[in-house]
This record gives C-alpha cells, sequence and structure tokens, in this order.
C-alpha cells in the first residue's frame, strides 16, 4: 500500500546551514578582510576571521590538528588566507595544516610560498614562456660590469628576494652604485637579485587582479613625480583600464603556473610584449577596488564558495597550466 509523503511545511523544512567562510588574517579592521567579511555576509554565508598567529599547529601521526588558542578551530568550509610578508613561514604552516586537514585553501602553501620568493617566481614562469625581465643571482665578488651587462647594461634594477610595497626595489644607475648596493646587501648576508631596466615603462606598471581563471579587475599604476616604482604605498595612483587581450591572458596564465586561486600580477608593457614582474599571493584590494569601483571581494568569496561546494560533492577541479 502506498504511504502518502507527509508534507512538511516550508518554515519546518531543514535549509542548509551557511558555508562558513574563514579569513585568515592578522586584524579584522584591515581593508580587505572587512571587504571579506562583508561580502560574505551579503551573498548569505557565514565569514569568521580567524588570526593566523593564534593558530597553533599541532602536527600528531594520524591526525592533523589545527586549535584556536586553546579551542580546536571550528568546521570551516573554505579559507581565504591573507598572509602578510612578515609572517609568511608562521602563515604558511597555518595554511599547510588546513590542507592536511582537507579543508579547501583560495591558495594554498605551496603557491604562496613560491610567490613570495620572486627569482622562484620568475624561474617558474621565465620555465613556461611567460615574458620576465632578464634576471641574475649571483654571489661572488667579481668584477661587476660582466653581471650588468647580462641583465642589459646600466641602469639596472637591484631587489630583493623577498619584498613587497615597492620597498626592497632600487635602480643603480652608475657601477659604482650597483657595486656599492651589491657589497652592502651581501655583507649583511642577503641575496640580492640583478634585473634589466624596462625603461620604455618606468615609473608605470599594470596590476591584474586574478581571481580562478580570469582577471576581476585592472588598473595601470602611475609613479609620483621622481620615482621609477608606481606601488601604491610609494605614492602611486591607480587608474581603471581594459587589459588587451594579449596583457590578460598572461596575467591568466602567470597565476596558474604558480598555482595560485587569487593573485595580483603586477606587469610591465615592454616593447618585446607583456613582462610579468611578480605574482602577489595576498593582494590588498583597497587601490584596486578604489581605482576601479569594482566588488574584488564579492568575486574572491563567489569563488571561495564553489570551492567548497565542489569540495563538498567530492569534485575537485584539477588544473591544467
Ligand atoms: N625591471 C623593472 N623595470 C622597470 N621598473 C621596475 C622593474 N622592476 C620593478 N619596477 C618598478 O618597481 C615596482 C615594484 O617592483 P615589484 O617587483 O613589483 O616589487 P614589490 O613586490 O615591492 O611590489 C614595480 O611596480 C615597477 O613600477
Ligand atoms: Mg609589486
Amino acid at each position: 500500500m502506498a504511504v502518502a509523503k507527509k508534507k512538511i511545511p516550508v518554515s519546518r523544512r531543514r535549509r542548509p546551514s551557511p558555508l562558513v567562510v574563514c579569513v585568515l588574517s592578522r586584524k579584522k579592521t584591515l581593508y580587505s578582510t572587512r571587504r571579506l567579511v562583508q561580502a560574505a555576509k551579503l551573498l548569505g554565508y557565514r565569514p569568521l576571521v580567524l588570526d593566523t598567529l593564534r593558530c597553533n599547529v599541532v602536527v600528531e601521526s594520524g591526525r592533523p590538528v589545527l586549535r584556536y588558542g586553546t579551542e580546536p578551530v571550528p568546521p570551516l568550509d573554505v579559507v581565504v588566507p591573507r598572509i602578510g610578508a612578515s609572517i609568511t613561514s608562521y602563515g604558511l604552516a597555518v595554511v599547510s595544516q588546513l590542507e592536511m586537514m582537507e579543508v579547501p585553501v583560495l591558495n594554498d602553501a605551496n603557491a604562496i610560498a613560491s610567490s613570495r620568493d620572486k627569482l622562484r617566481c620568475l624561474q617558474l614562469l621565465g620555465r613556461r614562456g611567460v615574458g620576465i625581465p632578464t634576471t641574475l643571482m649571483a654571489h661572488r665578488r667579481t668584477d661587476i660590469g660582466p653581471l650588468v651587462e647580462q641583465v642589459g647594461g646600466l641602469p639596472v634594477i637591484v631587489k630583493l628576494i623577498q619584498g613587497t610595497q615597492g620597498i626592497g626595489v632600487m635602480i643603480a644607475r652608475t657601477f659604482d652604485e650597483v657595486e656599492t648596493l651589491l657589497n652592502t646587501f651581501w655583507d649583511l648576508g642577503h641575496d640580492i637579485l640583478l634585473q634589466q631596466f624596462i625603461q620604455e615603462s618606468e615609473g608605470k606598471d599594470i596590476r591584474a587582479f586574478v581571481v580562478g581563471d580570469r582577471v576581476v579587475a585592472a588598473m595601470r599604476r602611475q609613479a609620483k613625480a621622481g620615482e621609477f616604482r608606481s606601488n601604491i604605498h610609494r605614492g602611486g595612483e591607480g587608474v581603471p583600464i581594459d587589459l588587451s587581450e594579449e596583457l590578460t591572458a598572461t596575467a591568466v596564465r602567470a597565476a596558474r603556473i604558480i598555482g595560485l586561486e587569487v593573485a595580483g600580477v603586477d606587469m610591465l608593457e615592454s616593447n618585446r610584449g607583456p613582462m610579468v614582474l611578480e605574482v602577489n599571493s595576498s593582494p590588498g584590494f583597497e587601490g584596486i577596488e578604489g581605482a576601479t569601483r569594482l566588488d574584488v571581494a564579492g568575486k574572491i568569496i563567489r569563488h571561495a564558495a564553489q570551492l567548497a561546494l565542489a569540495h563538498k560533492a567530492g569534485f575537485c577541479k584539477r588544473r591544467v597550466v
């Protein structure tokens, strides 16, 4: 005998609980963190900000655990790591632990590590034929002349391997300046890069914000007068631009090669086509949302939610570079 199905009133039907979208960030008050929280709320998800440095990593055989102070971390559906350069190694351990616990993360530890090392990043891009300025690392105190020649002659860019916001990027216009800079950093025990100066792009660059397989916002940054670095933190100004197909494809490809789902790709428009300078794994949104009036945070949260749902369904997209 067929049993009549009892109808449950709409109000009493169990709704799936909203996705818990975690933002790993040192401070709730940072612009990008606030925007991610706001976007997650607007889209109906449950945002949770965890301070990276309050996460304790517990490694045991067969049971990876993350604690928040003394409390266990609640179940998370997806994590958006915002790892500042000053806490890279701690942040990488936390993100890596989340991966061990099979929590989807929107930028994994390996990709973040590659992005933080400017030389490694360029090695990975150069190998795949992406345009990059010729870059050299050396440590022997030989004649400086041949080193400078190898990167196209004077002036030359001298760059710390790890640096951000333009700090650690210098220009040397004479051999004496190159020598002084190299010797100073070598004496301090730092490895340093010599890089071809892309003259035609002096004082300006392109920041393309990539989420998944798309550029969601792009701006051209113009340095302030007398400055060759166009970083917003160095007084540069951003204006929105429609990226050419070539620049778009280069930015997306660079993010894919480094393995980042969210990336700020810095590019120069050289006479020989786009050249990638670096790929940032925790790019700030304040400058680009301000310049373009686009909802970058919303795009990230939507992408994070897609990843969380794919993970729940047991489907994880493998990316082909
Ligand atoms: N090889 C180069 N030629 C011309 N300008 C450069 C070069 N490298 C860096 N710059 C300028 O310096 C800025 C900062 O360099 P970047 O490598 O992105 O370091 P950071 O991580 O500090 O932002 C760039 O946005 C660009 O304006
Ligand atoms: Mg940069």
